[in-house]
């Protein structure tokens, strides 16, 4: 996977140490609730949770992260989400995304999962990639569907009734 994705609204960036405080900043309450986690975690849990990732991506084969982008503005500059692809079964889903509140409906999204599934793509061979979105969590659901994912199925994640969602291959690349 390439380290830097630049698109017109946003830039994609592999994750790095220097971008853990950024990160912290912008992973709201907002989203943290959306997302099942507590509303609030310190500076050192975000820290150690991003050092793990880091060091799971950096064990290759053995990592059940196939790429971890931080997602720029390119108006302001700052970091304002992040997309993450794990290996296919996982048992979260391969997909996992947030955008901060504050840059939601803003067509940034889209051009997130146009860059990062994409570079996905074409990077592996695989033909699918899937994701689970929480049934309540009707403004993710909208936001994949307007994309091209499909419902294929309901099952429940982590005590969550989830839809299952996926794209195809052909759906992103042509
Ligand atoms: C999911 C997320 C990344 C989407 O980003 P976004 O900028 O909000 O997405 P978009 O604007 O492209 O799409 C949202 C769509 O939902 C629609 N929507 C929002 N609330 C809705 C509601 N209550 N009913 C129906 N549609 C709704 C919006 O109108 C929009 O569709 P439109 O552009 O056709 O009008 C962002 O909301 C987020 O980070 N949420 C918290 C974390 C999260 O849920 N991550 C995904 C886990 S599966």
């Amino acid at each position: 996977m390439p380290e830097e994705i630049v698109g017109q609204k946003i830039t994609l960036k592999l994750l790095e140490s220097k971008y853990f405080d950024e990160y912290h900043g912008m992973f709201s309450s907002t989203v943290r609730i959306i997302l099942g986690l507590p509303e609030t975690a310190t500076l050192e849990e975000t820290r150690d949770f991003l050092s793990k990732t880091v060091e799971a991506l950096n064990n290759g084969e053995n990592s059940k992260y196939k790429a971890f982008y931080c997602v720029f503005d390119n108006l302001d500059g700052k970091l304002i989400g992040a997309l993450d692809i794990r290996e296919p079964g996982c048992k979260d889903g391969q997909l996992g995304t947030w955008i901060n509140e504050n840059y939601w409906g803003s067509g940034r999204y889209q051009e997130v999962l146009n860059l990062g599934l994409k570079a996905y793509f074409r990077s592996n061979d695989i033909d699918t990639i899937n994701a689970y979105v929480r049934v309540a969590n009707i403004r993710s659901l909208k936001a994949h569907q307007k994309y091209g994912f499909e419902i294929v199925g309901e099952l429940e994640v982590n005590c969550n009734d989830c839809y299952e969602i996926v794209i195809t291959r052909d759906k992103v690349l042509n």
